[in-house]
This record gives C-alpha cells, sequence and structure tokens, in this order.
C-alpha cells in the first residue's frame, strides 16, 4: 500500500450566484441559485513512502483544496483517501499525530503569542514528552536560526521568520507525511533558499513524505524528482521534472557569440532569431533543427561560442497552463494523459 493514496478524488463546491438587477436580487432572498465549481475532479495519485511531489497547477487548479481534503480540513463530494491507511476526513487522532499542513498564505501560529507559546500548546495538544519537545523544538531553532526570536510576539517577526516558525510548529511532533501549500508564497530570494536548503536536509534525514504545492520553479528544482501538474480539477502530467521538459518542450535555445567584425546582418535567414545582442546572437529552433543550425552558422560566420539549451522551466510551465487554459475552453478531454 502506498502511504498517500487517492482514488476518484472530487470536491464539489456549490457557490451561491448573485444575480444581476435589483428585481433578480430579491427573487434570490427567496430562491437562491447556486453554481457548482468542480474544485477537484476524478484524481486518482498515489505517493510512496519518502517521495517528495511538487504539485503545480494554475491559481485556482484545485491543488489547497486537495491538501485541505487529505489534511481532513474538508470533506470530499466523493471518491475516496487514504493517508497511512487512514480516511483524512475520519479526523482520527491516531492521523493527527502522524500528519502537518502548512499554509504559506494562512497564519496558523498565535499572532500575539510569541512562538513558544505557540509550541508549547501543541506539545499539549500533541502529547509530546517534555524531554522530546525540548530536544526536538532545539534542533529546528538551531537549523532554522530563529532561536532568538522565540520570545517575541509572532506579529513582530518578518515574513521569513515568521514562515520558519510555522514550519516548527508543524514539526514538533515529527509528522511522517507532511503537505506544504506555497510555504516560500512572498519571500525574497535570501528566505525561500533558506527555507528550501532546510526542507530538503530534513527531509533526506527524516525520510518523511512530502507533498508541495509552490509557484515558484526554484523551490520544484531545487527540492522535488516527482511533478504532479493539476489544472481545472484534474491530474494532466505526473512524471519527473525533466520528462516535463522532454514531452512539452520541443525547442532549444542555441546562441552564437560572433568573432569580431562579423556582420549580423540578415541571420534570420539561418532560424528565427529570439534575441540580438552583438557580439551574441540566440535562436529559438525545434530539436530536429538545432544540426542544420550549428552547420549554416559555423560555415557562414566565425563562430567564438556557441550554447545549446532548453527554455527555463518556468516558460514551459507557463505554456502548458497557457495550453490547459485553451483546452479547457474546447473542453476536449484527457489532452494530455500522464505516465
Ligand atoms: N471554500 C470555497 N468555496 C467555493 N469555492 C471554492 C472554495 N475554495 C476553493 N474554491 C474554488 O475551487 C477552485 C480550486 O481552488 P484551490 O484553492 O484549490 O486552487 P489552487 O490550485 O490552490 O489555486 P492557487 O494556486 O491560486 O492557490 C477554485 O475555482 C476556487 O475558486
Ligand atoms: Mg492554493
Amino acid at each position: 500500500m502506498s502511504i498517500i493514496e487517492l482514488s476518484d478524488l472530487c470536491k464539489t463546491y456549490k457557490v451561491y450566484q448573485k444575480k444581476e438587477g435589483l428585481r433578480q436580487s430579491v427573487a434570490g432572498l427567496f430562491r437562491r441559485e447556486y453554481r457548482d465549481v468542480n474544485a477537484v475532479r476524478d484524481v486518482n495519485l498515489k505517493v510512496e513512502e519518502g517521495e517528495f511531489v511538487a504539485f503545480l497547477g494554475p491559481n485556482g487548479a484545485g491543488k489547497t483544496t486537495t491538501l485541505k481534503l487529505l489534511s481532513g480540513v474538508i470533506n470530499p463530494t466523493s471518491g475516496e483517501a487514504k493517508v497511512m491507511g487512514f480516511i483524512p476526513w475520519k479526523r482520527d487522532n491516531e492521523y493527527r499525530r502522524q500528519f502537518a499542513l502548512v499554509m504559506g498564505q494562512k497564519n496558523q501560529l498565535w499572532w500575539d503569542l510569541p512562538a513558544q507559546e505557540s509550541f508549547r500548546l501543541h506539545q499539549h495538544i500533541y502529547q509530546i514528552p517534555a524531554s522530546q519537545f525540548q530536544k526536538t523544538q532545539d534542533e529546528l531553532t538551531e537549523l532554522l536560526d530563529v532561536k532568538r526570536l522565540l520570545n517575541q510576539p509572532v506579529r513582530e517577526l518578518s515574513l521569513g521568520e515568521r514562515m520558519k516558525m510555522e514550519l516548527i510548529a508543524a514539526l514538533l511532533h515529527s509528522p511522517r507525511v507532511l503537505f506544504l501549500d506555497e510555504p516560500t508564497i512572498g519571500l525574497d530570494v535570501v528566505a525561500q533558499h533558506n527555507i528550501q536548503q532546510f526542507l530538503k536536509f530534513y527531509q533526506q534525514e527524516r525520510k518523511i513524505t512530502i507533498l508541495l504545492t509552490s509557484h515558484y520553479m526554484q523551490d520544484i528544482e531545487a527540492l522535488c524528482e516527482r511533478v504532479v501538474i493539476i489544472a481545472a480539477g484534474t491530474i494532466q502530467y505526473d512524471g519527473s521534472l525533466s520528462g516535463i521538459l522532454n514531452r512539452f518542450s520541443n525547442n532549444k535555445r542555441v546562441t552564437f557569440q560572433l568573432a569580431e567584425g562579423q556582420s549580423f546582418e540578415a541571420l534570420d535567414r539561418f532560424a528565427p532569431i529570439e534575441e540580438l545582442q552583438e557580439p551574441k546572437v540566440q535562436f529559438r529552433v525545434p530539436r530536429s533543427d538545432v544540426p542544420k543550425l550549428l552547420s549554416g552558422m559555423l560555415d557562414a560566420k566565425r563562430v567564438v561560442d556557441v550554447t545549446v539549451e532548453d527554455p527555463p522551466l518556468e516558460e514551459i510551465i507557463a505554456e502548458l497552463f497557457t495550453q490547459v487554459a485553451q483546452n479547457q475552453k474546447d473542453s476536449s478531454p484527457e489532452w494530455l494523459g500522464g505516465n
């Protein structure tokens, strides 16, 4: 059995539809009209113990909803889920002691209290023995370098410091499964990097299972080998990070640096130019056209340097999301499949 298993999981929200105009509004007081939002539909997913999986998708894709279902915060409309053998929405105490949810957009610590107080509360709730609590707290505050801030009210902390405290609170009871919903949102690159490093270290050390959502590709590249892409409530891709490049990016970027005195005129006869900044010119061509471009340019010009690269992951993902949105409009199902 996998540590996380979702089968045909669905969550439909009923959203109250306000009608335009006074007459319609008044009518609405008596007979409310609802619209269904299929936030998660027929999601099937298996995660093995010790995996660090990225959960990607455009805004409104259903990522947070899925994590809420897995944490038992909300009930599904249909379908099943098991985490460590528990059905999350049964909210078994034994389950609660073995997982944690961290939401970057939501404060889970007491705002006016020092983090230390919130941590003690957690100790109490999770019945963590005093010696183990102290040891874990020491370790975590050390690793994240926030020991000196333990007694300061949380509202006085910076966003990055607060996020670190949120993580500590979530890890005090040593969960086996961790759900992270945009843990680096709004952080500067340094704080973002610190949190990445910490998560990487902690996950490797403890072999815990993590499901992470983030809009920062940097997080994903640093942490996750497996990527699940969700859009409009359904899974569109499940595979490796490099697989995304292979599968969705047919283009390569080829950059030439020309020797001094070479003419930059009419270079577009070789391939479409992406960027021209003398002495460099960059082309974007289908993978299969790279050899032809290389030999053509090398024959015609004195070249000092060449690089061939994939377009940045961010760009590929952005294209992918746009395609998904387009296909959603055309409503052709299963356009991508998975692997
Ligand atoms: N409590 C709610 N009531 C009604 N609709 C909701 C509720 N929560 C989410 N939705 C809708 O469900 C869909 C999925 O939302 P969800 O928050 O899961 O997206 P997400 O992938 O986390 O997006 P983001 O990247 O913006 O955080 C959206 O269309 C959203 O408007
Ligand atoms: Mg979300």
